[in-house]
Parts: C-alpha cells; sequence; structure tokens
C-alpha cells in the first residue's frame, strides 16, 4: 500500500500491510493473527509528524475510530472522551463551541487526537497534557486495552511515554478534563497584538483561536498545499552555562528559563543565524516563511529531507556548540 497520501511531507513510501481500525476492541483479534505478531508496527494518524526515508517492511495501523463524549459535565467543568481517529482541530473547534476555555491556544494543529498525547502537542505557551486525563491504549505487552493516568504518561516537553513505547502502547481515545473558566493564556509574543488588530478589547476563548489561527496562518507553511511536518527540530535545552556563553557573543540570542540552571533556545534562530533559512536542494527546503520547517516543494524524498536536516543538524553544531534534534518520527 502507497503511503504518500498518508503523510503531510507527502514523500514516497509503501507499507507492506495498511490497516485502517474502525473499532479499537478488534485490536485484540487483529494482534492475535501470526502474520501480525511478527511483524515490526508503525501506528499513523493523519501523518503529520512523521518523515518517511524507507518503505515499512510491516504493519501500519490506522485508528479512524470518531467520536466524542461527554461522560460529566457540572456546568463549569466536564470530562470528555475522544477517540483516536478525530481529527485534532475539529475536537478544538467542539470545546470552544461548547463553552470550554484551554485548547484555543492548540487551533490548527494538524493530527489527530489519538496523536496529540504522543508528542504532548504544544504551541503558544500551552501544552496539551495540562488538558489529558487519562489516555486510554491497547497494551501489546498485556494484550487488553488500559487506561493511564495522566501522572503516569510521563509528559515532558514534545515527549511522553508512548513515543517511547512506540511498539508497547497503541492509543484508542484520551480523556479530556476541560474547564468553562478558566484563564486564558495570551502573554505568549504577538497574541496580544493580533488581538488588537483584530479589535478585540476583551478577549474570549473563541477570540484568542482566532488570533492563533491568524498567525500560524501566516508563519507556518501550510501541509495542505506544501508538504510538511511542522518544527522539524525541538527547541534545544543547553546548560545555562553555554546559554550564557552563546549570549555573550550573540546578545539578541532568544532564550528561557528551562527548570534546573537550564535554558532553551530557539532551533529557528539558531537556523536562520546559520544562513540556512530558505535553503533549497531539488525540492527538499528550508521554509522561506519559518526556519524551523522543512518543507518538500513537490518531488523531493524522504532521504533528501533527512540529508537537508543532517546538514541543519551539522552546521548548527559547528557554529553554536548546540545540538538540535527531530521533532518527527523519522522512519
Ligand atoms: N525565529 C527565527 N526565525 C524564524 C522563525 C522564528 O529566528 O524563521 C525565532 C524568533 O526569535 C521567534 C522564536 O524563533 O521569536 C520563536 O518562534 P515561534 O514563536 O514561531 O516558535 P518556535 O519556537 O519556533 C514552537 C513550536 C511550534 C509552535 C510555536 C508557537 C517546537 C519545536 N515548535 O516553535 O510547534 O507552533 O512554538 O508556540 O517547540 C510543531 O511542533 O510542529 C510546531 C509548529
Amino acid at each position: 500500500a502507497s503511503l504518500q497520501g498518508r503523510n503531510t511531507f507527502r514523500v514516497p513510501a509503501r507499507a507492506a500491510m495498511l490497516i485502517d481500525v474502525r473499532k479499537p476492541a478488534a485490536l485484540g483479534e487483529l494482534f492475535g493473527y501470526a502474520a501480525l505478531k511478527s511483524q515490526p508496527l508503525l501506528v499513523l494518524g493523519e501523518g503529520s509528524n512523521i518523515l518517511f526515508t524507507r518503505d515499512w517492511p510491516g504493519v501500519v495501523l490506522s485508528i479512524v475510530a470518531r467520536g466524542i463524549t461527554m461522560l460529566d459535565d457540572d456546568g463549569e467543568r466536564a470530562r470528555i472522551r475522544v477517540e483516536a481517529g478525530e481529527n485534532w482541530n475539529d475536537f478544538v473547534r467542539w470545546s470552544l463551541g461548547h463553552g470550554f476555555c484551554g485548547l484555543e491556544n492548540l487551533v490548527l494543529i494538524p493530527g489527530t487526537v489519538g496523536a496529540a498525547p504522543i508528542q504532548n502537542i504544544g504551541a503558544y505557551g500551552v501544552e496539551v497534557r495540562e488538558f489529558i486525563a487519562s489516555v486510554e491504549a491497547w497494551d501489546r505487552h498485556v494484550g487488553r486495552l488500559t487506561r493511564i493516568a495522566n501522572a503516569d504518561c510521563a509528559f515532558d516537553y514534545r515527549d511522553s511515554l508512548f513515543k517511547h513505547e512506540r511498539d508497547r502502547y497503541v492509543v484508542t481515545a484520551v480523556e479530556f478534563t476541560l474547564s468553562r473558566r478558566r484563564e486564558l493564556y495570551i502573554d505568549y509574543a504577538g497574541i496580544a497584538e493580533e488581538l488588537a488588530t483584530l479589535g478585540v478589547a476583551e478577549p474570549s476563548a473563541p477570540a484568542v483561536a482566532e488570533a492563533i489561527a491568524r498567525i500560524r496562518t501566516r508563519k507556518l507553511p501550510n501541509p495542505a498545499l506544501i508538504g510538511n511536518a511542522g518544527s522539524f527540530f525541538k527547541n534545544p535545552l543547553v546548560d545555562a552555562a553555554l546559554a550564557d556563553a552563546l549570549r555573550e557573543q550573540y546578545p539578541r540570542l532568544p532564550n528561557w528559563p528551562a527548570g534546573d540552571a537550564r535554558r532553551k533556545l530557539s532551533a529557528a534562530w539558531l537556523i536562520e543565524t546559520c544562513g540556512l533559512k530558505g535553503l533549497r536542494d531539488g525540492d527538499a527546503a528550508v521554509s522561506t516563511q519559518h526556519a524551523l520547517v522543512l518543507v518538500n516543494h513537490g518531488a523531493a524524498s524522504g532521504a533528501q529531507i533527512r540529508a537537508l536536516a543532517e546538514r541543519i543538524r551539522s552546521e548548527v553544531v559547528t557554529r553554536f556548540g548546540v545540538e538540535l534534534e527531530p521533532e518527527p518520527l523519522i522512519v
């Protein structure tokens, strides 16, 4: 089966077997088949955080189960169960439509609800882990559905238990706790300005969503129009000593405190300062809109995009002594 239409980089790749799973209850039966037991497994959502550099030799599972269920709602807070195959942005819109606050900063993030906890999606100062009560997953080690409470998900910046145990857990649903009273978070650079441009004096959650949607549309290439997987690298965490040394040399270095004598740097700034923004090698390129996003202008292969990423990593480490780590899964 071709995976080219199933990854937002739109690079060619094939899977030996591709299965769309509508009912997670069927996973037990599915994993019972001998053919599946012995094969490497890859779970794919909308393919918006993956780079294929080769074919997948085994099974690709896509959880396409949909549905949003209000478990309880006391008028202020509610518990909501969302099946893994729901589109993330549709769920954000649904939550705003029902008067909830919190997910507005995460508007327009590509991908499914099931993928959201895996890399703990985040944007504009908010991470999804704040709203997750638990994650339901098929546990291949014990062969049943299990519910993992937030505290046991090992959430961290663009990281979770599920990212490290890809062969073990298949996320089937996510349970959220949402409030109608949460304070808006509009401190992130650019949001207040955008609200002012929109003429919003007293922001509401939908207004913040609108402002952020406009910022994203301007800043990030749209995967529907040009192949990409969002940020290709994580923002690096470095020792404060290295950040201080770099700041002496580059007074404009963007950096933020990140706990225990560490600081977070802007990968986009490091890449742009190396003069790599807009760099193009065939159809593989660094976006001219945002230095952290690699794009496929049409006919790039995954290997070409990976080669470009490797060149970026190498130039950044040579110039700044900072290692960039890829953000998407590289197959
Ligand atoms: N910058 C540059 N050059 C650029 C773009 C940005 O120098 O071409 C610098 C600017 O100094 C800017 C800073 O980088 O102030 C931060 O830029 P931005 O606000 O766009 O955020 P980011 O750190 O580059 C992160 C997330 C994005 C998320 C934005 C907004 C990661 C890996 N990326 O990017 O998430 O949308 O913040 O909150 O943490 C993703 O994960 O796929 C993703 C797009």
